[in-house]
C-alpha cells in the first residue's frame, strides 16, 4: 500500500505586509531584504486569526479540491511549531472545527522541516493501513514567534497554511516513493526561541545565527536531495519539479543549480509569502498544482531544513 497526494489547499491571511512597512518600523530597506533573502512580502494572520482557522481553512479547500467530504477522513496531521495553546494539539481543533468525532489527529513539530515530516509520517501510516485517507496540513503564525524589534528575523518570515490529501493506493505507478529525515540537536543555539512552556512559560521569539544556518542548510539540502535520488535510481534530469522550503532564494537556487535545474522547474512563493515555515511547501505545492504546473506522472522533489536542526526530503510521483 502506497500513498499518494490526491488534493491541496491553502489559505493566506489577508493582510499583506511589504518590505516598505518594515523599512519604517526597524533599520532595513528593501533592497537589502530583496538582495539577500528575495522576499518582498508576507502575509500576517489578523489579531485573534489562529494556527487553527488557517490550518481548517487550507483543509476545507484541499477536501473540496478532492471532492470529499471530512467524513472520507480517517486522520489529520498537522505540522507546526506555533499551536493555538500547549495542549490540545492544533490538529484536534481543526478536526473539530470540521466537525469530525471519528478517526485521530495529532501535531507534529519539526519547525520549518514539518511538512516533510508529517508526510513521511502519514504516509506510513497509510502503508501500515492504519488509514486511508489523512488530511497533511503545514501550519504556522510565526508572526507570533517574531520579536519585531530584531531586524535580524522579522523581516524574513510570514503566517498561512497549505494542505493535502493524502490517500492509499495499489496502484505503484504514483504516490511517495521515499523519504529522508534527519535531525542533528547539537545546532540548537544557531535557531531556536528564547522561551517555551517548561522553560520559562512562554512562547519566547526567535533567535538565530543566520549566516551559520544558510552554511548548514545548503549542506542538509544537499545530502537528502542526493540520498532521494539515490535510494529511487533516478536522477536529477528526471525532476520534473523541485518544491522547496521556501527560506530564503539564494538557497533555493544553490539546491537548484546543484541538481542542474533551470528555475522554472522550481517553485518559488517566498517573494510573496515568506518564510511560513512548515506551511511552505503545501503552499507552493497548492500554488504549483492549481496553477497546472504539476500534471498526472511527474517527478516532484520536496525538501526542507529548520530549527533542531531538522531536514528531510520526499519524491513524489504525481
Ligand atoms: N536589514 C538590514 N541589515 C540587516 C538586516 C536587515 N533586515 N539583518 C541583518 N542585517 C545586517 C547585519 O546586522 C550585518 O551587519 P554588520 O555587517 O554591520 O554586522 C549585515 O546585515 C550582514 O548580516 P549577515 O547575517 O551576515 O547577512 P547574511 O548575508 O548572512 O544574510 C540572512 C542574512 C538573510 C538571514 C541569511 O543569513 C539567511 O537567509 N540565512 C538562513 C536563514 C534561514 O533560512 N532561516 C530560517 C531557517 S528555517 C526555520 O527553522 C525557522
Amino acid at each position: 500500500m502506497r500513498a499518494f497526494i490526491r488534493s491541496t489547499g491553502s489559505y493566506l491571511p489577508e493582510r499583506v505586509v511589504t518590505n516598505a512597512e518594515l523599512s519604517r518600523k526597524v533599520e532595513t530597506s528593501d533592497e537589502w531584504i530583496v538582495q539577500r533573502t528575495g522576499i518582498k512580502e508576507r502575509r500576517i494572520a489578523a489579531e485573534g486569526e489562529l494556527t487553527s482557522h488557517m490550518a481548517t481553512a487550507a483543509a476545507r479547500m484541499a477536501l473540496e479540491n478532492a471532492k470529499l467530504t471530512p467524513a472520507d477522513i480517517d486522520a489529520i496531521v498537522v505540522a507546526t511549531t506555533t499551536p493555538d495553546d500547549t495542549f490540545p494539539a492544533v490538529a484536534v481543533k481543526v478536526q473539530a472545527a470540521l466537525g469530525m468525532t471519528h478517526g485521530f489527529a495529532f501535531d507534529v513539530q519539526a519547525v520549518c522541516s514539518g511538512f516533510v515530516y508529517a508526510l513521511a509520517t502519514a504516509s506510513g501510516i497509510i502503508a501500515n493501513k492504519g488509514a486511508k485517507r489523512i488530511l497533511v496540513i503545514g501550519a504556522e503564525k510565526m508572526s507570533s514567534i517574531i520579536d519585531w524589534n530584531d531586524r535580524i528575523t522579522c523581516v524574513l518570515f510570514g503566517d498561512g497554511a497549505g494542505a493535502v490529501v493524502l490517500e492509499a493506493t495499489d496502484d505503484d505507478s504514483r504516490g511517495i516513493l521515499t523519504t529522508h529525515l534527519h535531525s542533528d540537536g547539537r545546532h540548537r543555539d544557531l535557531l531556536y526561541t528564547n522561551g517555551g512552556v517548561a522553560s520559562t512559560g512562554t512562547a519566547g521569539k526567535i533567535q538565530m545565527q543566520g549566516r551559520e544556518v544558510f552554511k548548514h542548510a545548503v549542506e542538509a539540502l544537499a545530502q537528502v536531495v542526493d540520498e532521494a535520488l539515490a535510494a529511487t535510481g533516478y536522477k536529477p534530469e528526471d525532476i520534473s519539479l523541485l518544491v522547496p522550503h521556501q527560506a530564503n532564494l539564494r538557497i533555493i537556487e544553490g539546491t537548484a543549480k546543484k541538481l542542474g535545474m533551470g528555475m522554472d522547474k522550481v517553485v518559488v512563493t517566498l517573494d510573496r509569502h515568506g518564510n511560513t515555515s512548515a506551511a511552505s511547501i503545501p503552499l507552493a505545492l497548492h500554488e504549483a498544482v492549481s496553477g497546472g504546473r504539476v500534471k498526472r506522472g511527474d517527478l516532484l522533489l520536496l525538501e526542507a531544513m529548520g530549527g533542531g536542526f531538522t531536514w528531510g526530503s520526499l519524491l513524489v510521483r504525481w
